[in-house]
């Protein structure tokens, strides 16, 4: 594939992206940007109310439009078979049967699609079609439809939560977080092409091609194998990826109706309800200590909004049952369906929800125990065992990421009352927050191809969705054989290719590491067996015994018996050797729990004047185990801390009630923090080794970094002006 280009010789040229200068040069392909033959767009007409029934489509001015091949409706549409009868479209689990049905359930809804031989023909068509509706009552105010929703158990019971009426200190308060929108740079898009009636060759953004090949299959009733889904470059996921939207099924569609490859982008707008976002969110929280500080319970309730047409329920207070050893606790949630598109999972799902309220409520009794809020989280962490199920945890080491990030912001100067600090108009505070993860690893497989002269290509189906999965994977590839980096290219990203999980929920690495570790060990053997015809030292051994380099292959006795690759080939009249193995979770998984964790530390000031938050420095510290690609990983901690100044000050979501509709869904209307809004983020690792979780001791990382940084701002804003601010975003018309 050969991403590399010595001209650019970045800082730590031995830590690059493999990836990067393809990224960054413009020559690596979304998936908008392959050129197909006889290419031709669709674009998507979306309802103009909230709920209701179609009544009629007019689509005979659009018609008239030159270039215009086809207009899918409901009425029309080819059908999908895996969506043939309700039972099918339940048991397909899509969500929105596009073009399946004459209901709708969210303003948006795709009631049709224009495909057309250009996008401006499509789009100018699109513009022309109207249909008449039978309206019926919608609502999309969140905080008003939540309390028409009773809460109900969310896991077990732990003691009994009325001993927190005996706590020296309480707190008890709501949260309230509005909705927010993942938006990855890289809108999404498909271009399908249908091979034969029964073969498919889609480019799409995903985070997961064999999530996506599955699908299909499923959805169309054919091979898997049949489905070749690429999604090489991906500019970004956070979440928005992780399933298969009605939009990429409208795409195959049109290809199917039209005969013809076919694109279909997502416009802008059109992101905010077409792949998912973070639901809105209610919480209340009762919290109570001992006066030693020891946590006596907490009893958390959540809501989060959903659509009217799928649960979606975001598992806000399983963060709950992570961090802390509370001897009572009681968890109760509900969903709140609403006349929006389906949420999702967004970078740190559900648990950077809990977590905000969780980590506010314990600053809050910190002031109220006279005791600073690092000692009084150090006293009550659940170091030794997962609290929920008990299993020792493999490796936590949640403490030193506190002890370490404490030290790295200085929070010896804090002030432990509030509003202590003053210059001119501003307020100067502190914060501090932690935040965990349940580490989870999958089932993956790698393959590598090997060339006489000694290069590698390590291939995986797992997509790199801008974390740094390649670099990692080469930088293993590096460890465990030898052979220099420059000859080890990476390939992922197509369906084609060994599979692998989606990437998302923090697995990515801690999966695919495993599989890349078992493909050199299958390379090594393969090797030896060859060289075993020509020395019989190489009989048996094991692939710990065996070493690689660049030019051949060698074992770890005293007398090495070196042979070169060349000698290997031309001996026994090779081409590309190749080899292919799987690795995932066994045994280790009954015998130990496992977390990532961090610790997120801000100094900030408040303008008293004109309520403006601006962050001076932030401080973020994580346990992912060993670290394999440094720059990689901390690029994963900054960005999730910069999603997480969006989460505390700025990103919301707004929704009309009375037209149904969302406000502001562009780029100019949806606030989210710029290079100005944030400081350099300074990112640390404990990195240590976890022995258990895979075979590189990695564990993920996407996660904890926003999990625990608006709880860290909100806190240091009421450090610095005593406001407890505890519904997000804290816009200055709240701080003041
Ligand atoms: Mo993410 S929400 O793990 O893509």
């Amino acid at each position: 594939m050969g991403f590399f280009d010595e001209t650019f010789d970045l800082m730590a040229p031995n830590d690059r992206r493999v990836e990067g200068v393809a990224k960054v040069t413009g020559a690596g392909k979304y998936a908008a940007e392959y050129k197909v033959d006889g290419l031709c767009h669709a674009v998507l007409v979306g309802s103009t109310i909230a709920a209701g029934t179609i009544k009629n489509i007019n689509v005979d001015n659009a018609k008239q439009v030159s270039g215009i091949l086809d207009i899918v409706t409901h009425l029309n549409k080819p059908l999908v078979p895996g969506l043939a009868d309700e039972a099918k479209i339940k048991e397909a689990r899509l969500g929105l049967a596009i073009f399946h049905t004459d209901k709708i359930f969210f303003k948006g809804q795709p009631i049709a699609m224009v495909i057309a031989e250009t996008l401006e023909d499509a789009t100018y068509a699109a513009s022309l079609i109207t249909a008449e509706y039978e309206k019926t009552d919608a609502h999309v105010d969140f905080d008003a439809a939540l309390k028409k929703v009773p809460l109900t158990p969310a896991g077990k019971e732990r003691g009994n939560i009325e001993t927190l009426n005996k706590a020296t200190q309480t707190v008890e308060a709501e949260y309230n977080i509005k909705a927010e929108v993942h938006n990855p740079m890289e809108m999404h898009a498909t271009i399908a092409e249908w091979k034969a009636d029964d073969k498919l060759k889609l480019f799409d953004k995903n985070q997961g091609v064999n999530s996506v090949q599955r699908t299909f299959a499923k959805l169309f009733n054919i091979p898997t194998d049949n489905i070749e889904v690429i999604s090489e470059f991906v500019g970004g996921g956070f979440g928005s990826g992780l399933r298969v939207w009605p939009h990429a099924l409208a795409c195959i569609m049109a290809a199917k109706q039209v005969k013809r490859p076919v694109k279909l982008m997502l416009t802008r707008p059109q992101m905010f309800y077409s792949v998912g976002y973070r639901p809105a969110a209610w919480q209340k929280i009762k919290l109570g200590a001992n006066s030693d500080g020891k946590f006596v319970g907490i009893h958390h309730q959540a809501k989060n909004g959903t659509s009217v047409y799928e649960n979606f329920n975001e598992g806000i207070t399983r963060v709950t049952r992570l961090i802390y050893h509370f001897d009572n606790l009681k968890t109760e949630a509900a969903t709140v369906p609403l006349n929006l598109s389906t949420p999702t999972w967004m970078r740190g799902p559900g648990d950077c929800t809990g977590d905000f309220a969780i980590e506010s409520a314990i600053d809050e009794l910190s002031y109220k125990l006279n005791m600073d809020p690092v000692a009084l989280r150090m006293k009550n962490l659940a170091l030794d065992k997962h609290p929920d199920n008990g299993m020792p945890w493999s490796t936590n080491y949640i403490n030193e990421c506190i002890e370490k990030g404490a030290q790295m912001i200085g929070w010896k100067d804090r002030k432990p009352a509030h509003s202590q600090t003053i210059d001119g108009d501003w307020s100067i505070g502190y914060g501090m927050a932690v935040g965990a993860w349940n580490a989870g690893r999958g089932n993956a497989s790698a393959g590598i191809q090997m060339q006489k002269d000694g290069a590698i290509i390590v291939q995986t189906a797992m997509t790199d969705i801008g974390t740094g999965t390649g670099v990692s994977m080469q930088n293993i590839a590096h460890e465990q054989t030898g052979i220099s980096k420059s000859k080890i290219n990476i390939e992922l990203g197509n369906s084609n290719l060994p599979p692998a999980p989606s990437q998302g929920g923090s697995n990515g690495l801690s999966s695919i590491g495993g599989a890349v570790v078992a493909a050199v060990s299958a390379l090594k053997l393969k090797l030896a067996g060859y060289a075993a015809g020509q020395n019989e030292a190489y009989q048996n051994a094991a692939p710990a015994d065996i070493l690689l380099s660049d030019s051949g292959i060698s074992l770890k006795t005293p007398n090495e018996q070196f042979i070169s690759y060349a000698a290997l080939w031309e001996k026994n009249n090779l081409d590309v050797l190749e080899v292919e193995a799987s690795s995932g979770p066994g045994a280790e998984r009954q015998k130990y729990a496992f977390c990532s964790s961090a610790a997120h530390f801000c100094k900030l000031r408040v303008n008293r004047k004109t309520g403006k938050v601006k962050l001076e420095r932030m401080v973020t510290v994580a346990d992912g185990g060993k670290i394999i690609s440094e720059k990689a990983a901390a690029n994963q901690m900054s960005g999730a801390a910069v999603g997480g100044i969006g989460m505390a000050l700025m990103e919301e979501q707004q929704t009309d009630e009375r037209l149904g509709t969302l406000v502001g869904n562009d780029f100019a209307g949806y606030h989210f923090p710029v290079n100005s809004d944030a400081p350099i983020i300074e990112v640390a690792f404990v990195n240590k080794p976890d022995p258990n979780i895979n075979p590189q001791g990695s564990k993920g990382l996407g996660e904890v970094g926003i999990i625990g940084t608006a709880a860290a701002i909100a806190n240091a804003i009421y450090n610095a002006t005593g406001k407890r601010l505890r519904d997000l975003p804290i816009t200055p018309d709240k701080v003041l």
